[in-house]
């Protein structure tokens, strides 16, 4: 399988941007489906919560309100703008599939961030590190925000925002090349316009599609009983083809 060269100026040097596309406010209607699901169990009262892929920390800023915080993100730029908003909770750089944490968790969550693992093996590497991370009967929450079965193939959609002195023109791609080969680009290309000057950045990520089988496959082969959940309020909040997995550490 060869992928396009892959950038991500958006979680980098161009992090600024997905700061002016997704703030704290957008993100309010999700942590709140979120604490409703890692309390759905009143016998499990999650109080330490470890956000694997933390990104820019928007999720974070609501559910501090109900948690202890610790983020990992591997972007040292999303880290930054995360301490921010959030000084209360703790970040640190790492990648999920083998970041060590002198700490043990009530619950972890991988919300929009687990289809960066492009194979099976890094899956299996995730969930496993994951449970290593979990106190027994803790929770791991993981949200796919595509399926294969309903991919937007060649969706494409242009979002535009006046901000500061910059015009920005944030357009997403998201497309396979081949479904049976387990993977998708997410194209992004911005237009920025400041003092009359134009400039085009673009940039391509690579992203695992696997079917809604490989992700319970993993979870139960790493120790986890696990749910299914796909629900219309999920995918009103995401995206149509968005589901989730909630596993109990046994
Ligand atoms: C779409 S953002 C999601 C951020 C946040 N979870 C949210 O829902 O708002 C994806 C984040 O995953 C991070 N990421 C990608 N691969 C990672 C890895 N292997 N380990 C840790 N973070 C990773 C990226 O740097 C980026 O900040």
């Amino acid at each position: 399988m060869q992928y396009n060269q892959e950038k991500r100026h958006l979680y980098n040097a161009y992090q600024w941007i997905w700061d002016l596309v997704g703030t704290v406010e957008d993100y309010e209607e999700y942590a709140e489906y979120l604490v409703k699901c890692l309390k759905e169990d009143e016998n499990i009262n999650p109080r330490n919560l470890l956000h694997l892929g933390c990104g820019s920390g928007c999720i974070d800023f609501h559910l501090k309100r109900h948690f202890d915080i610790t983020g990992v993100d591997l972007s040292e730029k999303m880290l930054e703008s995360a301490g921010k908003k959030n000084p209360e909770c703790l970040y640190i750089q790492g990648d999920m599939r083998d970041v060590r944490i002198d700490d043990s968790f009530d619950a972890i969550i991988i919300p929009e961030s687990i289809n960066y693992m492009r194979t099976r093996n890094d899956i299996n590497r995730v969930f496993t590190n994951a449970k290593k991370l979990l106190k027994k009967e803790g929770i791991l929450l993981v949200t796919v925000g595509y399926d294969p079965l309903c991919f937007p193939q060649n969706r494409t959609t242009v979002e535009q925002i006046n901000s500061k002195g910059v015009e920005l023109t944030f357009i997403e791609n998201n497309y396979t090349p081949d479904r049976a080969e387990n993977y998708f680009e997410a194209v992004f290309v911005f237009l920025i316009r400041k003092g009359g000057i134009l400039q085009i950045v673009t940039d391509v990520h690579t992203l695992g599609l696997f079917e809604r089988e490989v992700w319970a496959e993993e979870m139960k082969k790493t120790g986890f009983e696990t749910r299914f959940i796909r629900d219309k309020k999920l995918e009103k909040i995401e995206q149509k083809g968005t589901f989730m997995f909630i596993g109990r550490n046994i």
